[in-house]
Protein backbone atom coordinates (compact mmCIF):
# COMPACT_ATOMS: atom_id res chain seq x y z
CA UNK A 1 0.00 0.00 0.00
CA UNK A 2 1.31 3.60 -1.13
CA UNK A 3 -1.31 5.98 0.21
CA UNK A 4 -0.26 7.72 3.13
CA UNK A 5 -3.06 10.56 4.32
CA UNK A 6 0.30 12.96 5.24
CA UNK A 7 0.01 14.34 2.12
CA UNK A 8 -3.62 14.83 1.97
CA UNK A 9 -3.70 16.02 5.84
CA UNK A 10 -6.09 19.20 6.23
CA UNK A 11 -7.36 19.27 2.40
CA UNK A 12 -10.51 20.54 1.63
CA UNK A 13 -12.04 17.02 1.48
CA UNK A 14 -10.44 15.95 5.22
CA UNK A 15 -12.05 19.48 6.28
CA UNK A 16 -15.66 18.00 4.83
CA UNK A 17 -14.87 14.71 6.12
CA UNK A 18 -14.24 16.06 9.49
CA UNK A 19 -16.69 18.47 9.76
CA UNK A 20 -19.11 16.10 9.30
CA UNK A 21 -17.23 13.40 12.17
CA UNK A 22 -17.39 15.91 15.18
CA UNK A 23 -21.28 17.08 14.14
CA UNK A 24 -22.01 13.05 14.00
CA UNK A 25 -20.19 12.52 17.04
CA UNK A 26 -22.39 15.33 18.58
CA UNK A 27 -25.38 14.31 17.05
CA UNK A 28 -24.55 10.99 19.04
CA UNK A 29 -24.30 12.37 22.24
CA UNK A 30 -28.08 14.30 22.55
CA UNK A 31 -28.36 10.86 24.48
CA UNK A 32 -26.89 9.83 27.68
CA UNK A 33 -26.04 6.41 26.54
CA UNK A 34 -22.77 5.56 25.94
CA UNK A 35 -21.50 4.60 22.34
CA UNK A 36 -18.98 2.69 20.71
CA UNK A 37 -16.62 5.09 18.17
CA UNK A 38 -15.41 2.51 15.43
CA UNK A 39 -12.53 3.86 13.17
CA UNK A 40 -11.98 1.18 10.47
CA UNK A 41 -8.71 3.04 8.45
CA UNK A 42 -7.54 5.30 10.92
CA UNK A 43 -4.80 7.03 10.00
CA UNK A 44 -1.49 8.32 11.76
CA UNK A 45 -4.20 10.37 14.44
CA UNK A 46 -2.62 13.46 13.89
CA UNK A 47 0.02 15.24 11.08
CA UNK A 48 2.19 18.41 11.60
CA UNK A 49 1.26 20.48 8.39
CA UNK A 50 5.11 22.33 9.31
CA UNK A 51 6.88 18.85 7.95
CA UNK A 52 7.88 17.38 4.78
CA UNK A 53 5.65 14.27 4.91
CA UNK A 54 2.68 16.90 4.47
CA UNK A 55 4.45 18.82 1.77
CA UNK A 56 4.71 21.61 4.60
CA UNK A 57 0.70 21.54 4.62
CA UNK A 58 0.74 22.22 0.53
CA UNK A 59 -2.79 20.98 0.70
CA UNK A 60 -3.89 22.23 3.49
CA UNK A 61 -3.49 25.76 2.30
CA UNK A 62 -7.23 25.11 0.09
CA UNK A 63 -8.54 23.29 3.04
CA UNK A 64 -8.05 24.34 6.41
CA UNK A 65 -5.92 26.99 6.66
CA UNK A 66 -8.58 28.92 4.85
CA UNK A 67 -11.19 27.78 7.19
CA UNK A 68 -9.15 28.95 10.29
CA UNK A 69 -8.68 32.58 7.99
CA UNK A 70 -12.21 32.90 8.27
CA UNK A 71 -12.44 31.69 11.92
CA UNK A 72 -14.22 35.01 13.38
CA UNK A 73 -16.96 35.58 10.85
CA UNK A 74 -17.85 31.93 11.05
CA UNK A 75 -22.02 31.33 10.78
CA UNK A 76 -22.44 27.40 11.12
CA UNK A 77 -21.58 26.26 14.90
CA UNK A 78 -20.56 22.93 13.61
CA UNK A 79 -17.43 24.91 11.68
CA UNK A 80 -17.01 26.59 15.13
CA UNK A 81 -16.33 23.38 17.00
CA UNK A 82 -14.04 22.17 14.25
CA UNK A 83 -12.05 25.40 14.43
CA UNK A 84 -11.88 25.02 18.60
CA UNK A 85 -10.94 21.22 18.33
CA UNK A 86 -7.91 22.00 15.97
CA UNK A 87 -7.36 25.05 18.76
CA UNK A 88 -7.34 22.23 21.38
CA UNK A 89 -5.14 19.82 19.96
CA UNK A 90 -2.23 23.34 18.85
CA UNK A 91 -2.29 24.30 22.37
CA UNK A 92 -2.43 20.73 23.81
CA UNK A 93 0.87 20.00 21.67
CA UNK A 94 2.31 23.83 21.56
CA UNK A 95 2.24 23.45 17.81
CA UNK A 96 1.25 25.70 15.65
CA UNK A 97 0.86 23.71 12.93
CA UNK A 98 -0.69 20.32 14.26
CA UNK A 99 -3.82 19.01 12.25
CA UNK A 100 -6.08 16.08 14.10
CA UNK A 101 -6.77 13.08 12.63
CA UNK A 102 -10.20 11.25 12.58
CA UNK A 103 -8.82 9.72 15.68
CA UNK A 104 -7.83 12.55 17.66
CA UNK A 105 -11.32 14.54 17.19
CA UNK A 106 -13.03 11.11 18.32
CA UNK A 107 -11.09 10.95 21.29
CA UNK A 108 -11.25 14.44 22.18
CA UNK A 109 -15.05 14.80 21.80
CA UNK A 110 -15.93 11.18 23.59
CA UNK A 111 -17.53 11.02 27.00
CA UNK A 112 -16.34 8.98 30.14
CA UNK A 113 -19.14 6.69 29.01
CA UNK A 114 -18.19 6.30 25.00
CA UNK A 115 -15.20 4.47 23.93
CA UNK A 116 -13.11 4.03 20.62
CA UNK A 117 -11.79 1.35 18.33
CA UNK A 118 -9.18 2.97 15.74
CA UNK A 119 -7.61 0.39 13.31
CA UNK A 120 -5.30 1.27 11.15
CA UNK A 121 -3.26 -1.33 8.71
CA UNK A 122 0.04 0.41 8.25
CA UNK A 123 2.81 -0.60 10.88
CA UNK A 124 4.07 2.77 11.05
CA UNK A 125 0.97 4.38 10.74
CA UNK A 126 -0.42 2.32 13.59
CA UNK A 127 2.63 3.62 15.71
CA UNK A 128 2.23 7.26 14.97
CA UNK A 129 -1.52 6.56 15.80
CA UNK A 130 -0.38 4.69 19.12
CA UNK A 131 1.48 8.15 19.97
CA UNK A 132 -1.27 10.40 18.95
CA UNK A 133 -3.54 8.10 21.69
CA UNK A 134 -1.29 7.78 24.38
CA UNK A 135 -3.21 10.10 26.25
CA UNK A 136 -6.60 9.30 25.89
CA UNK A 137 -7.78 6.25 28.15
CA UNK A 138 -11.34 5.88 26.10
CA UNK A 139 -9.86 5.11 22.49
CA UNK A 140 -7.37 2.42 21.72
CA UNK A 141 -5.49 1.64 18.33
CA UNK A 142 -5.26 -1.49 16.87
CA UNK A 143 -3.14 -2.39 14.53
CA UNK A 144 -5.21 -4.78 12.15
CA UNK A 145 -7.07 -4.34 9.30
CA UNK A 146 -10.35 -2.50 10.21
CA UNK A 147 -12.83 -4.80 7.78
CA UNK A 148 -11.84 -7.83 9.42
CA UNK A 149 -12.18 -6.71 13.45
CA UNK A 150 -15.27 -5.42 12.73
CA UNK A 151 -17.80 -8.42 13.16
CA UNK A 152 -15.90 -9.28 16.33
CA UNK A 153 -16.37 -5.71 17.91
CA UNK A 154 -20.12 -5.59 16.82
CA UNK A 155 -22.74 -5.62 18.10
CA UNK A 156 -20.77 -3.20 21.59
CA UNK A 157 -22.47 -4.00 24.66
CA UNK A 158 -23.89 -0.24 24.35
CA UNK A 159 -25.94 -1.30 21.71
CA UNK A 160 -25.48 1.90 20.00
CA UNK A 161 -22.34 2.39 17.57
CA UNK A 162 -20.59 5.12 14.84
CA UNK A 163 -18.41 3.62 12.94
CA UNK A 164 -16.22 5.71 10.15
CA UNK A 165 -15.21 4.26 6.64
CA UNK A 166 -12.39 5.86 5.51
CA UNK A 167 -10.76 4.18 2.56
CA UNK A 168 -7.57 5.22 0.43
CA UNK A 169 -9.11 4.15 -2.72
CA UNK A 170 -6.44 3.16 -4.70
CA UNK A 171 -8.61 1.15 -6.56
CA UNK A 172 -12.10 3.25 -6.23
CA UNK A 173 -14.33 0.30 -7.87
CA UNK A 174 -13.16 -2.68 -5.29
CA UNK A 175 -13.13 -0.44 -2.51
CA UNK A 176 -16.48 1.10 -2.85
CA UNK A 177 -17.67 -2.30 -2.85
CA UNK A 178 -15.73 -3.06 0.38
CA UNK A 179 -17.29 -0.34 1.98
CA UNK A 180 -21.16 -2.02 0.81
CA UNK A 181 -19.91 -4.65 2.11
CA UNK A 182 -18.68 -4.04 5.28
CA UNK A 183 -22.41 -1.51 5.55
CA UNK A 184 -24.51 -4.91 4.87
CA UNK A 185 -22.15 -6.57 7.97
CA UNK A 186 -22.36 -3.95 10.14
CA UNK A 187 -25.79 -3.37 9.62
CA UNK A 188 -26.80 -7.19 10.28
CA UNK A 189 -25.37 -7.15 13.55
CA UNK A 190 -26.66 -3.61 14.62
CA UNK A 191 -29.69 -2.27 12.71
CA UNK A 192 -29.42 0.96 14.30
CA UNK A 193 -25.56 2.15 14.06
CA UNK A 194 -24.51 5.10 12.19
CA UNK A 195 -22.21 4.61 9.27
CA UNK A 196 -20.09 7.10 7.67
CA UNK A 197 -18.19 6.17 4.58
CA UNK A 198 -16.21 8.89 3.01
CA UNK A 199 -15.93 8.79 -0.60
CA UNK A 200 -14.20 10.57 -3.83
CA UNK A 201 -15.87 12.43 -5.61
CA UNK A 202 -13.59 11.92 -9.04
CA UNK A 203 -14.91 9.19 -11.42
CA UNK A 204 -18.63 9.47 -11.73
CA UNK A 205 -18.51 6.50 -13.96
CA UNK A 206 -17.52 4.31 -10.89
CA UNK A 207 -19.29 6.94 -8.36
CA UNK A 208 -22.95 6.60 -10.04
CA UNK A 209 -23.47 2.99 -10.31
CA UNK A 210 -22.35 2.63 -6.57
CA UNK A 211 -24.72 5.40 -5.15
CA UNK A 212 -27.28 3.92 -7.43
CA UNK A 213 -26.63 0.01 -5.99
CA UNK A 214 -27.18 1.90 -2.56
CA UNK A 215 -30.74 3.70 -3.72
CA UNK A 216 -32.23 0.38 -4.86
CA UNK A 217 -30.78 -2.14 -2.12
CA UNK A 218 -30.02 -0.61 1.34
CA UNK A 219 -32.25 -1.51 4.59
CA UNK A 220 -31.29 1.83 5.85
CA UNK A 221 -31.98 5.01 5.48
CA UNK A 222 -29.25 7.04 3.90
CA UNK A 223 -28.04 10.66 2.77
CA UNK A 224 -25.36 11.63 0.69
CA UNK A 225 -23.40 14.82 1.69
CA UNK A 226 -21.18 16.22 -1.21
CA UNK A 227 -18.65 19.18 -1.46
CA UNK A 228 -17.54 19.51 -4.78
CA UNK A 229 -14.79 22.48 -5.63
CA UNK A 230 -13.80 21.53 -9.29
CA UNK A 231 -16.14 20.04 -12.08
CA UNK A 232 -16.77 17.01 -10.83
CA UNK A 233 -16.01 14.22 -13.56
CA UNK A 234 -12.55 16.10 -14.50
CA UNK A 235 -10.51 12.92 -13.95
CA UNK A 236 -7.23 15.38 -12.84
CA UNK A 237 -7.29 15.20 -9.35
CA UNK A 238 -10.06 15.13 -6.16
CA UNK A 239 -12.80 17.32 -7.06
CA UNK A 240 -15.29 16.59 -4.36
CA UNK A 241 -15.85 14.97 -1.29
CA UNK A 242 -18.38 12.87 -0.66
CA UNK A 243 -19.87 11.16 2.60
CA UNK A 244 -23.03 8.58 2.98
CA UNK A 245 -24.49 8.58 6.62
CA UNK A 246 -26.24 5.81 7.16
CA UNK A 247 -28.70 6.06 9.85
CA UNK A 248 -28.16 9.78 9.63
CA UNK A 249 -29.37 11.15 13.25
CA UNK A 250 -32.33 13.44 13.01
CA UNK A 251 -32.65 16.72 11.07
CA UNK A 252 -28.90 15.63 9.85
CA UNK A 253 -29.13 16.68 6.71
CA UNK A 254 -30.80 20.53 7.42
CA UNK A 255 -27.77 21.55 9.52
CA UNK A 256 -25.28 19.68 6.51
CA UNK A 257 -27.10 21.87 3.83
CA UNK A 258 -26.19 25.07 6.13
CA UNK A 259 -22.51 24.04 7.00
CA UNK A 260 -21.71 22.49 3.99
CA UNK A 261 -23.32 26.06 1.89
CA UNK A 262 -20.54 27.80 4.10
CA UNK A 263 -17.54 25.49 3.43
CA UNK A 264 -18.48 25.57 -0.17
CA UNK A 265 -17.81 29.88 0.07
CA UNK A 266 -14.97 29.56 2.16
CA UNK A 267 -13.34 26.83 0.01
CA UNK A 268 -14.67 27.16 -3.44
CA UNK A 269 -12.06 30.09 -4.56
CA UNK A 270 -12.82 29.38 -8.66
CA UNK A 271 -16.87 29.15 -8.05
CA UNK A 272 -16.55 25.79 -10.09
CA UNK A 273 -18.29 23.60 -6.98
CA UNK A 274 -21.17 22.89 -5.27
CA UNK A 275 -22.56 21.28 -2.21
CA UNK A 276 -25.80 19.06 -1.79
CA UNK A 277 -27.15 16.82 0.83
CA UNK A 278 -29.52 14.30 -0.75
CA UNK A 279 -31.44 11.65 0.43
CA UNK A 280 -30.70 8.14 -1.27
CA UNK A 281 -33.35 5.97 1.03
CA UNK A 282 -35.80 7.59 3.32
CA UNK A 283 -36.95 5.98 6.51
CA UNK A 284 -40.31 5.94 4.78
CA UNK A 285 -38.37 3.69 1.89
CA UNK A 286 -36.66 1.28 3.43
CA UNK A 287 -38.30 -2.13 3.53
CA UNK A 288 -38.46 -3.26 7.71
CA UNK A 289 -39.11 -6.43 6.59
CA UNK A 290 -36.02 -6.98 4.80
CA UNK A 291 -34.12 -5.45 8.27
C1 LIG B 1 -7.73 8.10 4.25
S1 LIG B 1 -6.64 7.45 5.40
C2 LIG B 1 -7.48 7.61 6.92
C3 LIG B 1 -7.56 9.01 7.45
C4 LIG B 1 -8.27 9.13 8.78
N1 LIG B 1 -9.54 8.42 8.79
C5 LIG B 1 -8.51 10.58 9.12
O1 LIG B 1 -9.57 11.11 8.76
O2 LIG B 1 -7.66 11.19 9.76
C6 LIG B 1 -6.80 5.73 5.12
C7 LIG B 1 -5.92 4.89 6.04
O3 LIG B 1 -6.40 3.54 6.01
C8 LIG B 1 -5.30 2.67 6.12
N2 LIG B 1 -5.81 1.37 5.65
C9 LIG B 1 -5.93 0.92 4.38
N3 LIG B 1 -6.57 -0.28 4.37
C10 LIG B 1 -6.87 -0.56 5.66
C11 LIG B 1 -7.58 -1.62 6.31
N4 LIG B 1 -8.09 -2.65 5.60
N5 LIG B 1 -7.71 -1.59 7.65
C12 LIG B 1 -7.20 -0.56 8.38
N6 LIG B 1 -6.52 0.48 7.82
C13 LIG B 1 -6.39 0.48 6.49
C14 LIG B 1 -4.22 3.34 5.30
O4 LIG B 1 -2.94 2.90 5.69
C15 LIG B 1 -4.47 4.82 5.65
O5 LIG B 1 -3.67 5.21 6.74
Amino acid sequence: MRYRHGFHAGNFADVHKHVTLLALLRAMQRKDKGFLYLDTHAGAGRYDLGAAETHHGAEARSGVTAVLNAASTLEAEELSDYVAAIGALRSALGDAGAYPGSPWLAAYTLRPQDRGVCCEIVPAECRALERALGGWRRVRAECADGYQRLPALLPPRERRCLILIDPPYEQPSAELEQATHAIGDALARLANAVIAVWYPIKDERALGPWLQRLEQHLAAPALSLELWIYPRDSRVSLNGSGLLIVNPPYQFEQRAEQWQGELQRLLDKSRHGGSCARWLVRESDVDHAAR
